[in-house]
């Protein structure tokens, strides 16, 4: 895999100015967004402290609740006064080490407002607020002050109060455990308690996001909509009803919203990543980013068992057949699931037996390792805990040991089940724990995660660049074994725009074969075309060739997947309507080489692509992948038409997209 170099972080400018803020009225208080478009209003009323959010002459937020209940406190937010404010500002651009994008503007306005009660209890709270021209967060600071050591937190006051009853994406969070369930599209009113990313389309035409950023040591946030148009926060409790256990001082995750004009402007907001902390770890240079293929696909189609039998996938000779085909077609990693003792017949009631460092006697580990480090492949190593986080708990050092012993530098972790450690939500403050103790504990062997089943990310992938990739997502997977038959042609133009605002997602795209004996009635539901164009639409810097090694053997369509980078210099949106069609393009961070990847709905569609975002002075080989004239998802989904051309930044292409279709195109510069 890729080796990424030393992180530099790059400051251009950094301009901090401490002024004491104007008050916008008496007690209210406003900070606005660098181009002054996005002005953020905060104020208290009868003691109560709300805010307010405009852009430009549209109303984002009206007057919205802020504040925190306590089990044994009485409630922060209710009585109120501000006792000092100060602003500053910030214009910074840092590096990530891997991405979609290379270098990150980090340019905000900040108000911190200092506050106290007003009550004989005389608690302080402070609220700090940053506008970006993108968005803005804001996050409780409760500061350390006397009488309080130890906080239970049993709700947040926050509400994002819309001024029109909008329309949203979204999925329940309480009855799919771990982020899996088909979007819903429906006016706010009409939705579940739903996790984040919620991704609105307003009356006035703005699209916005909601989310969290940095949720650290804290319950991750859910939204509920308690009157008609205003959101709700629903922290995810423990087992025991509470949602935060915490110390102060403390400060909680910043509460973040992209707004955007347009829906492909909330796919290349940096905001989350922004509001988390720079990079803990000082070398970076182990951490590998790349494709892979892996012994998977046959599980979950019925090929193959995880469990050691006669249809046993992880076996040390369909291993070395993994190997050299990765070897040969530039893969850089080879996952192997099944590999270890505690996969039972049905192994997601058996999780607390799972063993991390023994392999089935069919598997030799050492010496496969070893051979693929030979050919210039890894292992990617494979830790299913079905949930038993404790059982993970004690094994988890020497498994990483282990496996960096032998070469391994990415393990995919796996949380089946329906409660961490029999009880707990993934979402839960457990479960944040729990996923940082894993990170940290990797980060110190060298280890990358590619987490499934995980609490929703909020960009910890900054502070911790060894956290790669992670799933909650309905994923490929579905399209091997749902009931309901997979998923439906326009979840892919849905995902970019909600779950892909969170962070990468381990999606295991690259399926070329339609049939599906085992489990007749499902099947991936795309063309082929479709499936290429998903390396450069979803993005992920650990990407999965899923499908079985024979099923790619002679396909000429197999060298997009292997020519296509998964670490990018720069990222455009070009169009797109949630829910019907995206294009997106990006540009290879290692070579001046463009990628661009269009899909679309079960609708057939007409795309035209302005090829201007090309270097200048240059000509181009378009290397394009699109549907055949005949291809369907329904009747032909294989048909594909691969063909070249000389195009430069000046030319436009056509391209016809079946019914969920797609066209990939690589762009290599020509030289003379
Ligand atoms: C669910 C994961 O999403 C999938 O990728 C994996 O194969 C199984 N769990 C087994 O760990």
């Amino acid at each position: 895999m890729k080796k990424i170099g030393y992180k530099i972080a790059i400051t251009f400018i950094v301009s901090l100015l401490f002024t004491s803020c104007a008050a916008f009225t008496d007690n209210s208080y406003h900070v606005s967004s660098p181009d002054g478009m996005l002005k953020f209003e905060v104020y208290t009323s009868q003691g109560q402290l709300y805010y307010k959010v405009n852009d430009g002459e549209t109303e984002v937020f009206q007057e919205s609740k802020l504040g925190l209940k306590f089990k044994n406190h009485s409630p922060l937010g209710e009585k109120l006064e501000v006792i000092s404010s100060s602003n500053q500002s910030n214009n910074t651009t840092w590096e990530q080490p891997w991405g979609e994008k290379r270098l990150i503007e980090d340019r905000y306005e900040e108000l911190l407002l200092e506050l106290q009660e007003t009550n004989g209890d005389n608690k302080k709270l402070n609220l700090r607020v940053r506008v970006y021209n993108d968005g803005f967060g804001f996050r409780y600071e409760v500061p350390e002050q006397a009488g309080i050591s130890e906080l239970i937190i049993t709700d947040e006051i926050t509400e994002f109060k819309l001024p029109t009853v909008d329309k949203a994406w979204w999925t329940a969070i309480y009855s799919e455990e771990y982020y899996e369930a088909i979007t819903q599209f429906t006016p706010v009113n009409e939705m579940d308690t739903v996790c984040l990313p919620l991704t609105i389309e307003t009356q006035s035409g703005k699209y916005l996001a909601i989310h969290e950023a940095n949720l650290t040591n804290y319950a991750a946030m859910n939204l509920y909509c308690a009157d008609s148009s205003t959101l709700s926060c629903d922290l995810t409790p423990w087992s025991t009803g509470e949602k935060v256990f915490t110390n102060v001082p403390f400060v909680s995750p910043w509460r973040m919203v992209i707004v955007a004009d347009k829906p492909g402007d909330l796919i290349t907001s940096y905001l989350e990543l922004n509001l988390n902390e720079p990079c803990k770890i000082e070398d970076t240079s182990w951490i590998e980013t790349g494709k892979y293929i892996g012994i998977w696909w046959g599980m979950h189609n019925g090929t193959y068992t995880w469990h050691m039998g006669e249809k046993h996938g992880a076996t040390t000779k369909n291993t070395k057949m993994y190997i050299d085909f990765a070897a040969k077609h530039n893969f850089k990693g080879v996952l192997v699931e099944g590999w270890n003792y505690g996969w039972g017949n049905d192994w997601t009631k058996e999780g607390d037996k799972f063993q991390f460092t023994t392999p089935y006697p069919d598997f030799d580990i050492e010496y496969l390792s070893d051979y693929a480090l030979k050919k210039g492949v890894r292992l990617i190593g494979h830790h299913e805990t079905g949930g038993a986080t404790q059982n993970y708990e004690q094994q988890m050092e020497e498994a990483f040991a282990m496996y960096n012993k032998l070469g391994i530098r990415s393990v995919k972790t796996g949380y089946v089940g329906s409660r961490l450690n029999g009880k707990e939500r993934h979402s839960s403050q457990y479960g944040i724990r729990h996923f940082r103790k894993v990170i940290e504990c990797a980060a110190k062997y060298q280890i990358s995660i590619d987490n499934h089943e995980p609490a929703m990310p909020s960009g910890l992938r900054r502070t911790y660049p060894n956290l790669l990739s992670q799933e909650g997502v309905r994923g490929q997977e579905y399209n091997a074994w749902s009931p309901d038959g997979g998923n439906k042609p326009e979840h892919l133009t849905i995902i970019p725009f909600t779950r892909g605002l969170a962070g990468p997602i381990d999606f295991t795209p690259g399926i070329f074969n339609f049939e599906n004996p085992v489990n007749p009635g499902t099947r991936v539901q795309t063309t082929i075309a479709k499936q290429l164009a998903l390396y450069v639409v979803i993005y992920s810097p650990v990407q999965m060739a899923a499908d079985l090694i024979e099923n790619y053997e002679g396909n000429p369509a197999l060298k997009f997947i292997e020519d296509v980078p998964v670490n990018w210099d720069i990222t455009k949106v070009l169009d797109a309507k949630i829910g019907d069609f995206i294009t997106v393009v990006r540009k290879d961070r290692d070579s001046n080489e463009w990628y661009l990847g269009s899909i679309t709905d079960e609708n057939s569609r007409f795309i035209t692509v302005d090829l201007d975002f090309l270097d200048k002075d240059t000509n181009y080989r378009a290397e394009i992948y699109r549907d055949g004239d005949d291809a369907s998802w329904e009747s032909n989904p294989t048909a594909i038409k691969i063909e070249t051309s000389t195009v430069t930044k000046t030319d436009q292409l056509m391209f016809r997209l079946a019914t969920s279709g797609g066209v990939a195109v690589r762009f290599v510069p020509i030289m003379d």
